[in-house]
């Protein structure tokens, strides 16, 4: 049975503000998110923003824990959200290295997220099987938000992707986006597609034969009437672009290393092939890079890839202030 993503469960403490929006609801797809929706979290995230610039840390979750659970490696996304819990004056129970938890036991999922639900009020997954999250959220009683389900999703990511387009172009509408790289196994590019098909936005392919967009995504996403093109040279789009979004050719999912060899280096991202690129635009990646985007480029304004991690510490607060009912 799918995850009841609109239900909030019965055991939630009363006294919150059970009528804000996702109260006590999973975060598993971004399929999850109407526009209005998009424009509450950004909102939400504006002022998240404006209070860390102002006071740093403050009470709003206060008592609040966490549990950050990760089978997969992260930087990013398990420290953005202890840091957001952290901002908000919650805690956060990190298991980051599953091999020392009663995972490398044989625990199974089910099992480890009924443990956690025991100690905290919101658990946050990464897990390397797509599907994952939604398994996870079946067996939990407490919000469960998806940090990326193998080369499923990563709604939040996709979020703060949408969020960092905005910010750093004033809109989205109207924009034209390319996706560069290994479409193929890259969980955020799925999610940031699906979310993008809300807008009215021109999308385009560009990647290694080998590593396109799955043909079922591209199928569903033209049947919600998004505009999309696939290419495999960026020299084709890139004077029309206004996000090139880069992403890492995701080695683990490759069961033969020598084929992820062959299509490692397809694309980079050096100052000359910028040239050819707007003034006005922007260089996105939700990292880590393994050398798909030169460092040399790190300096050029158009380079947003750093400011995006920045506002993912704002988007993770909004969105845990909205799950625990405090939004
Ligand atoms: C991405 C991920 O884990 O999917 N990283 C992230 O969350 N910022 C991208 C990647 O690993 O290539």
């Amino acid at each position: 049975m799918p995850p009841q993503f609109n239900t909030r469960p019965a055991h939630l403490p009363l006294g919150e503000r059970q009528n804000s929006r996702f109260y006590g609801q999973h975060i598993v797809s971004v399929k999850q998110f109407s526009r209005l929706d998009i424009e509450h979290i950004f909102t939400i995230a504006e002022e998240m923003r404006i209070m860390v610039e102002r006071v740093g840390t403050f009470d709003l979750l206060k008592g609040k824990v966490l549990a950050n659970l990760f089978y997969e490696p992260s930087t990013r996304t398990s420290s953005s959200f202890t840091a957001a819990m952290e901002r908000l004056g919650g805690s956060v129970i990190p298991i980051s290295e599953v091999k020392y938890s009663s995972v490398s036991k044989g625990e199974s999922l089910p099992d480890t997220i009924r443990t956690l639900q025991s100690y905290a009020d919101v658990i946050v997954l990464r897990h390397h099987e797509k599907g994952a999250a939604e398994i996870a959220a079946k067996y939990a009683r407490k919000p469960v938000i998806n940090a990326g389900d193998g080369p499923g999703e990563h709604p939040t990511q996709a979020l703060l992707d949408l969020f960092t387009i905005r910010e750093e172009l004033g809109r989205i509408d109207g924009l034209t986006v390319t996706m560069l790289g290994d479409l193929k196994y890259g969980r955020t590019v799925h999610s940031l597609a699906k979310l993008l098909a809300l807008f009215n936005v021109t999308v385009n392919y560009v990647s290694p034969d080998i590593l396109r967009m799955p043909a079922e995504l591209v199928d569903e996403l033209d049947g919600r009437g998004l505009s999309q093109s696939q290419f495999s040279a960026l020299e084709a789009v890139l004077p029309k672009t206004d996000v090139l979004y880069v992403t890492r050719v995701q080695k683990e999912r490759f069961d033969d290393l020598a084929l992820y060899e062959s299509v490692k280096g397809a694309f980079v991202i050096t100052p000359e092939t910028l040239k050819i690129a707007k003034q006005k635009m922007i260089v996105m990646h939700p990292l880590p890079r393994v050398g798909e985007i030169s460092m040399d480029v790190d300096d050029d304004p158009r380079a947003a890839y750093f400011r995006q991690m920045e506002y993912g510490m704002y988007v993770r607060m909004a969105l845990l202030a909205m799950v625990l009912g405090k939004a």
